[in-house]
């Protein structure tokens, strides 16, 4: 069978911090609260002439260039995302009006925190059924836009950022990315939502108060999110036939510290293998796996044939995890 082998990663933050002591001026909150509840001691925000297609195009570059693999190349562009530039065209096309991919066809995927494992699994299946042979993952978003900052349930919790990885059809079996899995549950919609300016009740079609920010009812996401990282994670390996020793890395959605603990205890896995940069920046949405993915890549933490697990939690609800052999 055939699959896909990631050959280049990058990333990109842009170069604005705000650290929790620079929130506590303006809200009533605490960098002690902030790091023991969440992990969180500072976020990157995109800056007012900077865009989202642009980060997520020097991630791709960066990821480009690690490959090797000229933009010409590539056959498809997928991006996961929910804060375009403009409501469409999709940021994967302007992404690729800016790298000359012209070769590729290119859109976006909207699972929100989950965009980029649901955008993987996607090229994966045009891998997989020999549709194309180079793709370009991307998972970007700067969801500091959708913010009330003077909200501060919500206000310390994100942080804006591009992550990128480059694909190639590989038939090696069991290596790659080998195996995805994604779940939603549509009746939890409004444990996280964004309605924009004219964003209605789905049910009613009432105009929603508040269209210009970001709700969350954080405590029950939490509970949702621990049990069902654990769960599609046990779904993975049962699928093939792997026991959770096999796990050499997990490269978790980064939205809170707490989350990524309780899902390793419930688990019984060691804090060790989960790669978490979450202090540093922060909920990041559909980039937060690609960016950490990066990173650890950078750092040469990975060796051949070690398991990465990516898993992925956010908005939808919408949920998933990849298997990758390195
Ligand atoms: O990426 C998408 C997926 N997102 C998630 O998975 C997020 C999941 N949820 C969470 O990470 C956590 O629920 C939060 C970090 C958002 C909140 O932590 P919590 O431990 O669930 O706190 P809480 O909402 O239960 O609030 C506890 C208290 C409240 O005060 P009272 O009512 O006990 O007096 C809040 O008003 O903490 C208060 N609080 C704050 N205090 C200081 C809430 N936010 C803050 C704050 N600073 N920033």
């Amino acid at each position: 069978m055939i699959t896909a082998k990631i050959v280049g990663t990058g990333s990109w933050l842009p170069k604005k911090t705000v650290t929790n002591a620079d929130l506590e001026k303006v809200l009533d909150t605490s960098d002690e609260w902030i790091v023991s509840r969440t992990g969180i001691r500072q976020r990157h925000v995109i800056g007012e002439q900077e865009t989202v297609s642009n980060m997520a195009t020097y991630a791709a570059q960066r990821a480009l260039s690690m490959a090797g693999i000229k933009a010409q190349d590539l056959d498809l562009i997928v991006v996961g995302t929910v804060t375009g530039d403009v409501e469409f065209p999709a940021v994967a096309c302007l992404v690729q009006g800016n790298l000359g991919a012209s070769r590729a066809f290119a859109y976006d995927v909207r699972a929100v925190c989950s965009g980029f494992v649901f955008a993987l699994s996607n090229a994966l299946a045009y891998h997989q059924c020999g549709r194309v042979k180079r793709s370009l993952v991307i998972g970007v978003d700067a969801l500091t836009r959708t913010l009330d900052w003077t909200d501060r349930s919500v206000a310390i919790l994100f942080g804006d950022g591009a992550g990128a990885a480059v694909l190639v059809s590989d038939e090696e079996e069991g290596h790659g990315v080998f195996s995805t899995h994604l779940r939603s549950d549509g009746a939890l919609w409004d444990l996280i939502y964004y309605p924009g300016e004219e964003g209605r009740h789905p049910c009613s079609g009432v105009k929603l108060e508040g269209g210009r920010f970001l709700r969350m009812c954080g405590n029950k996401t939490f509970k949702v999110a621990v049990s069902e990282l654990a769960n599609i994670t046990l779904e993975a390996l049962a699928a093939n036939h792997m026991g959770i020793d096999e796990i050499t890395w997990v490269i978790p959605h980064q939205a809170n510290r707490r989350i990524i603990d309780a899902v390793g205890k419930r688990l019984g896995m060691p804090a060790e293998k989960f790669l978490v940069n979450i202090d540093r920046v922060a909920n990041t949405s559909a980039a937060s796996i690609p960016i950490m993915l990066d990173e650890a890549n950078r750092q040469q933490k990975f060796a051949s044939g070690d398991v990465l697990l990516l898993c992925a939690f956010g908005s939808g609800l919408a949920w998933g995890a990849a298997l990758i052999r390195w």
